[in-house]
């Protein structure tokens, strides 16, 4: 490995991608919980470059914050026009010091987001075994239109330059091998190869790819290394094309999960992103997207139709129908159908928050169960207590928040109001229709309601004659003929 270590890897970023449509630059749109670019340095980045380059240029305030936020390490260098790819690395070697550099650079595009660290490595060893001055990725198309084409030598079938599709003839034209835009080159050369570059072609632009040609002249060696899966090479120039690589990098990680013992019951709506993490007989049900640092215990059991996000779901859990957000589920607990988990919810071992209920930083002991119809924000629940149906922490008094906290093996009853800040003691009850407004001692029934008085003949004084009365009128007869 430490042998095809190159001396640094340059990313191309500085286009606009005006195909794209987009107020958002080309390469921080994302697929798979990662922008385009984020993943170029994730590949990049298992070649353990001494130094990551990536040249901005159009919108670089934007895509600068973005690289900062996902890789500190990276430096940029900044092509104020888009003169070409050529002119673009320029700006990468001057940014690592102007001169010759020694060891390999590696150039990739900041739009390729299949490209994987495996073809970079492969790319690299290639080039460095046989003493290249410059090896190219290639890939054989069934579609070569706008790529550059790789020119062979008809009799060695020696490499001897790229064409640009807009500077290609006919019979050019119809070679489908093609230019991947990712290069292995000798530092040495590279920057002096990059000053004989000229602009005599259909765009006026420093081509990086007439580079191979000019090495060529001066007797350097240079070579190719095909793609094994030219899917891998696709960049991405319009949304189209963003859905397709979604759809293969999105294929690529279920594949890889399934093959570790995950059964995803249908691969064709369950979505992922590149930092989900799954345990051994997880299965994930139809219409399930999982994102972020979410993670999927052993045998747990996720979906259908849920939204899972930077949540931890314990071994054997099971989660419906569910929309969760930096939640922590316990083994063997169950949520949903139904359920909103939003941040700070952590669900103990065995629990449950049941059909429509919405948490939010509430800390639910073992065996708690919250099951209808209920707001738990800003709580604190001990071990084994019920919740009843549709109760509401009351938290929010219109200007700040306040706690709650509920004790273990409590049973409070349905409809209740706890108005933050309260506590309600171990053990305790609670009465149905209760707004509890005072702590509650461990082990008291706690009741907070109007007393109910039932006033007799109601109905037949004031509503005489209705169907109401009459009802009322037989079920007193029928009372009186039992007796
Ligand atoms: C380029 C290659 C072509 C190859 C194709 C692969 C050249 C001249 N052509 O063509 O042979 O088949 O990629 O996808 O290299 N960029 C800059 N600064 C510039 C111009 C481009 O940073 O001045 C960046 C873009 O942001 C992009 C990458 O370089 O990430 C490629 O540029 P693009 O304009 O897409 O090149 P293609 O015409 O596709
Ligand atoms: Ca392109």
């Amino acid at each position: 490995m430490s042998a095809i270590r190159p001396a640094a890897v340059v990313v191309l970023a500085a286009g606009e991608g005006t195909r794209m449509k987009s107020a958002t630059p080309k390469v921080l749109h994302e697929l798979c919980g990662r922008s385009l670019v984020g993943h170029v340095l994730a590949a990049a980045r298992e070649l353990q470059p001494e130094s990551l380059v990536v040249v901005v240029g159009h919108a670089r305030e934007q895509v600068t914050a973005h690289l900062t936020e996902i890789d500190p390490g990276v430096r940029t260098a900044v092509q104020a026009e888009q003169n070409g790819t050529g002119h673009a690395v320029r700006m990468a070697l001057e940014e690592l010091g102007g001169g010759a550099i020694d060891g390999t650079v590696v150039v990739v595009c900041g739009d390729t987001p299949l490209l994987t660290g495996e073809t970079l490595t492969s790319l690299a060893a290639t080039h460095s075994a046989d003493g290249n001055a410059v090896t190219v990725l290639t890939a054989e198309v069934p579609d070569a239109t706008g790529y550059g084409r790789i020119v062979r030598d008809g009799a060695s079938g020696a490499v001897t330059a790229i064409v640009e599709h807009k500077d290609a003839t006919e019979s050019q034209r119809a070679i489908r091998e093609i230019n991947s835009g990712v290069f292995a080159f000798d530092g040495q050369l590279l920057a002096d190869a990059l000053g004989k570059v000229r602009t005599d072609n259909s765009q006026g632009e420093e081509y990086l790819t007439d580079v191979l040609g000019i090495l060529r002249e001066a007797g350097h060696r240079v070579g190719a290394s095909v793609a094994a899966d030219h899917r891998e090479i696709a960049g991405i120039n319009n949304r189209v094309q963003l859905a397709e690589a979604r759809r293969i990098l999105n294929d690529r990680l279920l594949h890889r999960a399934m093959l570790a013992g995950v059964t995803v019951i249908d691969p064709a709506t369950t979505w992922v992103d590149v930092t989900v993490t799954f345990e051994q007989d997880v299965v994930v049900q139809p219409g399930t997207q999982l994102q972020g640092a979410t993670h999927l215990g052993e045998g747990s059991d996720v979906g259908p139709n849920s939204r899972l996000k930077d949540t931890r779901v314990g071994a054997g859990a099971r989660v419906d129908n569910t929309v969760s957000d930096g939640a922590v589920v316990g083994a063997q607990a169950s949520v949903g159908p139904y359920a909103y988990l939003r941040p700070g919810t952590r669900l103990g071992a065995k629990g449950k928050i049941g059909t429509y209920v919405e948490t939010k930083n509430a800390s639910i002991g073992e065996g708690t169960k919250i099951p209808h119809l209920s707001y738990v924000g800003d709580a604190t629940i001990g071990e084994y207590t019920n919740i009843g149906a549709a109760s509401v922490f009351v938290n929010y008094d219109g200007q700040d928040k306040h706690h709650t906290t509920v004790g273990s093996h409590c049973r409070t009853g349905s409809d209740n109001m706890f108005v933050a800040p309260v506590t309600v003691g171990d053990g305790a009850y609670t009465a149905a229709g209760s707004v509890i407004t005072k702590d509650v001692p461990p082990g008291s029934l706690a009741v907070a309601r109007g007393q109910q008085r039932n006033i007799e003949g109601w109905v037949a004084r004031k509503r005489p004659g209705s169907a109401a009365a009459k009802a009322a009128e037989a079920a007193s007869r029928q009372v009186e003929s039992e007796d």
